[in-house]
């Protein structure tokens, strides 16, 4: 158990998401990647024979026929993972699912099975969904707003969390002979009441490797924060600079330790994107190409898709941007204000798309640059580690087999695994089951 070493995730995105609109074009990225199994497990043993703490899978599901291509058509998290778990042995697995759209008892049960099917290796990235649509694909009448979703969202991270200490480590003290299944003592009810849940339990399996897979969230809004102070093991972010990076760190792991947690515990992984070549002048070049090559309709509906479906295609691109009310229930808030704040600043329609591309860290370099930045990041303590979107699979390739190298050299990142959990590979002290632990209280102090 080491966090002497950074951490890298590889976010499989298939045809190519909001990050990667010309990806589907190239050659060597098959067109039904986002449904294709065997693409998947390829790039996930391509993560595992570079030693990743784990790949990544973001989800949603709402959609329009202007939605990123891999959003289009695509496997669900879960489903893909439990295969991948079974074509792999040490990578972490990190499934996205929604609070809003899910129940608590089914997410704690999909996750402890993806953990036990795994051997250890499953985490949940815990979202809200940013798509108002979605409500229309869930029998609801309104997506919630963000002070609604982020209660819910706290709810149900509690929840899931009880339910998980349903059985206690021994409860299946099978005796044939006896006969004995299960040891009803070591079972345990829930019997959870709150706002948005009624939960009796406990969950139909026994608990899984790591007890608690790792708790993952990505909100930056004040909401956003405050959950993960209180709950997450990793923080991700689309954070541009070290210094937001740091801003945001030290927001959250002042809160955490406002909620008593220590603030060490918590993991700051922000997403990278690279494009890689024998020199920096060639890799920004390429990284022109392929930005100029993002056509405006798209970029257009990414921006709709920020600001609840709202139809940007009516305004003049040379003017100034309009003046539009942030949408309570939709999008990501760093985003809003970010946009806002160019608007004051007399931006244009055109300059904020043309902004777009740079919402979060790109790199596009030699490996020897691109390792250095990533060196950078770590050693300022803006980054504990990068969630890699992989695109081009030319750029998978040299980062696994030019950046890595470097960053194992300079002893940033790990040679092999040490661990075979993804608690392990993060560092993440284990969680005994609160039961066993009120009982061993309670005979110590009998
Ligand atoms: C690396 C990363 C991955 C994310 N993946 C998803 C995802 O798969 N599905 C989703 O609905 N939101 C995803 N999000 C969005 C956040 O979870 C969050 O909903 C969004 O940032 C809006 O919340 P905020 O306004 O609190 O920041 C992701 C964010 C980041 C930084």
């Amino acid at each position: 158990m080491t966090r002497d070493t950074l951490k890298l995730g590889a976010v499989l995105i298939g045809v190519g998401d909001a990050s990667g609109k010309g990806l589907w074009r190239d050659p060597a990225v098959p067109l039904d990647a986002s449904v294709n199994i065997e693409w998947y497990v390829k790039q996930a043993r391509e993560a595992e024979a570079a030693k990743f703490d784990f790949v990544f899978i973001v989800d949603s599901q709402y959609i329009t026929p202007d939605f990123p291509n891999h959003h289009l058509n695509r496997l669900e998290p879960l489903t893909l993972l439990s295969a991948v778990a079974m074509a792999t042995d040490s990578i972490g697995l990190v499934a996205t699912i929604s609070t809003t759209y899910s129940e608590p008892f089914d997410i704690a049960r999909r996750l402890a099975s993806l953990d036990l099917i795994s051997g250890g290796r499953a985490g949940w990235n815990i979202v809200t969904s940013q798509d108002p649509g979605t409500a229309g694909n869930f029998s609801r009448t309104g997506h919630g707003d963000y002070e609604t979703r982020y209660r819910r969202a706290t709810e149900s991270v509690k929840v899931v969390q009880g339910l998980w200490h349903s059985y206690e480590e021994d409860a299946f003290s099978i005796d044939r002979t006896a006969p004995r299944f299960l040891d009803p003592a070591k079972q345990h009810r829930l019997d959870h009441r709150g706002e948005f849940f009624s939960v009796t339990g406990p969950l139909n399996i026994q608990r899984s490797p790591q007890g608690q897979p790792p708790l993952i969230q990505a909100g930056t809004s004040a909401q956003g924060r405050e959950l993960s102070a209180r709950y997450a093991d990793v923080v991700f972010s689309f954070a541009r600079t070290p210094r937001e990076a740091l801003e945001l760190a030290d927001d959250v792991r002042a809160r955490a330790k406002a909620a008593s947690r220590d603030p060490a515990d918590l993991l700051f992984i922000p997403a990278l994107g690279v494009t890689i070549a024998d020199t920096d002048e060639d890799a920004q070049r390429i990284e022109r190409l392929r930005t100029s090559a993002g056509d405006i309709a798209h970029g257009l509906a990414g921006l709709s898709r920020q600001f609840a479906g709202h139809d940007f295609s009516v305004y003049d691109l040379d003017a100034a941007f309009p003046e539009i009310a942030s949408p309570e229930a939709a999008g990501i808030s760093r985003f809003h204000d970010d946009i806002e704040r160019k608007r004051q600043a007399g931006a244009t329609l055109r300059d904020i798309l043309e902004g777009q591309v740079s919402t979060w860290l790109r790199i596009a370099g030699s490996p020897q640059t691109i390792a250095n930045t990533l060196e950078h990041w770590y050693a300022s303590g803006a980054a504990d580690g990068f969630n890699l979107f992989v695109q081009h699979p030319a750029d998978w390739e040299r980062f696994r087999a030019e950046v890595v190298p470097i960053l194992v050299e300079r002893g940033l990142f790990r040679e092999d695994y040490a661990a075979r959990t993804l608690r392990g590979h993060l560092g993440l002290a284990p969680i005994g089951n609160r039961h066993a632990i009120e009982t061993e209280s309670e005979a110590v102090l009998a």
